[in-house]
């Protein structure tokens, strides 16, 4: 029997910072509005040149490093984002390229905010069934190019980031205990962005239209975050077997601080065993989790051993928990160096394209 062990961790911020006095000369708000009703105070925003794969792949770096896995050991790479850089080709597989990843499939998952908990799940099921050994999991998001920046109900909420975790199969009891995934459909148009998929494509009119945007029903999305946050943290725990007592973190997804008090309040647990960042952050969607989770492991909060559980919600609707022990780097002394192998995924990127090229023209003589 495999368990799927959490041995590396990462996070990428975009420089840019955007505050909440920033935000009040863009749309009709206030820094009192936005901190008393969010909790948000500043957030980070991709710059020209920065998109989700660059964030993913900076997150990614990181957490190899930290784990001491080189790009040829993945297996497997699972990119969850609510904010591709394409309809296809996948995110996962922009990444692939840039880490040199020869070996590893890659994929998007699609869960809105629920997603890196989603892809968590995925990837320790397929250790644990024994199918593969080392699978890098991302969630890498620019919301930022999807928010309207003249409409005050959404633009206050999202920011920009990455993180990244490496899991790995090991004999040794941990890592990933129990997950819950769950969905309602029904929920669907609470939270969207209309227009630019196939069931209405991208016209003059649905970008006049500002429907290649964010659109929020705010009051009914946070109704339901705070109907199903306790209770998914529950449901994994009992899968886990595990009492709530013997927790020491719950990372929830940084979208609303209220949202998070209200599970506090459910779970009759105080905030302080709560990690909680979004008053930096903003809500980064798929990246909320891993970057919540990396400060508190830099900090020193997380600790090996420790129990934590990591829960969310998003668009879908969909909404999710997943229960884990702590685990670290298997071995601190087998370090890699990122730089090495960020040159030679480059020239290996260059000769597939080149050889690509070479073989179209023959290709071509011949026809
Ligand atoms: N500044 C000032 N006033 C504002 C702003 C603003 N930025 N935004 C809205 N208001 C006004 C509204 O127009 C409304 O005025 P009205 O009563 O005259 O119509 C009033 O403030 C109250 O608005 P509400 O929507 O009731 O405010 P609420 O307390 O619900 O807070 C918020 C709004 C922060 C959006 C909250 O509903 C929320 O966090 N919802 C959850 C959203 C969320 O988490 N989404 C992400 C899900 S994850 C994913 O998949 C991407």
């Amino acid at each position: 029997m495999y368990y799927a062990h959490i041995t590396g961790w990462g996070c990428a911020v975009p420089e840019k910072v955007l505050t909440n006095a920033d935000l009040e000369k863009m749309v009709e708000t206030s820094d009192a509005w936005i901190v008393e009703r969010s909790g948000i105070r500043e957030r980070h925003i991709a710059g020209e040149g920065e998109s989700s794969a660059t964030l993913g792949v900076q997150a990614a770096w990181k957490a190899l490093e930290v784990a001491g896995v080189r790009p040829s050991e993945l297996d497997l790479i699972i990119c969850a984002t609510s904010s591709p850089e394409h309809i296809f080709p996948a995110t996962a597989c922009i990444i692939q390229d840039k880490l040199g990843a020869a070996r590893a499939g890659a994929f998007d998952l699609s869960a809105a905010c629920s997603g890196f908990i989603f892809a968590l799940q995925m990837a320790a099921q397929a250790i644990r069934s024994g199918a593969l050994k080392t699978v890098l999991v991302v969630g890498a998001e620019t919301l930022s190019r999807l928010t309207n920046w003249s409409d005050r109900n959404t633009c206050i909420l999202f920011g920009d980031g990455a993180g990244a975790f490496v899991l790995q199969a090991s004999r040794q009891p941990g890592g990933v205990l129990s997950a819950v995934m769950r969905a309602d459909g029904s929920g669907a148009s609470l939270l969207s962005v209309p227009a630019g998929g196939s069931r209405q494509p991208a016209t003059e009119e649905t970008v006049k239209a500002g429907m290649h945007f964010i659109h929020m029903d705010g009051r009914e999305v946070f109704r339901f975050a705070t109907r199903v946050m306790g209770s998914a943290t529950q449901e994994a725990l009992a899968a886990a077997g595990i009492d709530l007592a013997e927790v020491r973190w719950i990372v929830p997804h940084q979208a609303n601080a209220r949202i998070i008090e209200a599970a506090a309040r459910f779970l009759k647990l105080p905030l302080d065993r709560f990690v909680v960042n979004l008053e930096r952050y903003g809500n980064t969607s798929t990246a909320s989790i891993p970057l919540a989770v990396c400060e508190a492991v830099e900090d020193g909060r997380i600790q090996p051993g420790d129990r934590l559980v990591l829960v969310a919600f998003g668009a879908g609707l969909t909404w999710g928990a997943l229960v884990a022990e702590w685990s670290g780097p298997f071995s601190a002394e087998r370090r890699i160096r990122p730089g090495l192998y960020r040159l030679w995924a480059g020239i290996r990127s260059f000769f597939r394209r080149l050889s690509r090229f070479l073989e179209s023209l023959v290709w071509g003589r011949k026809a």
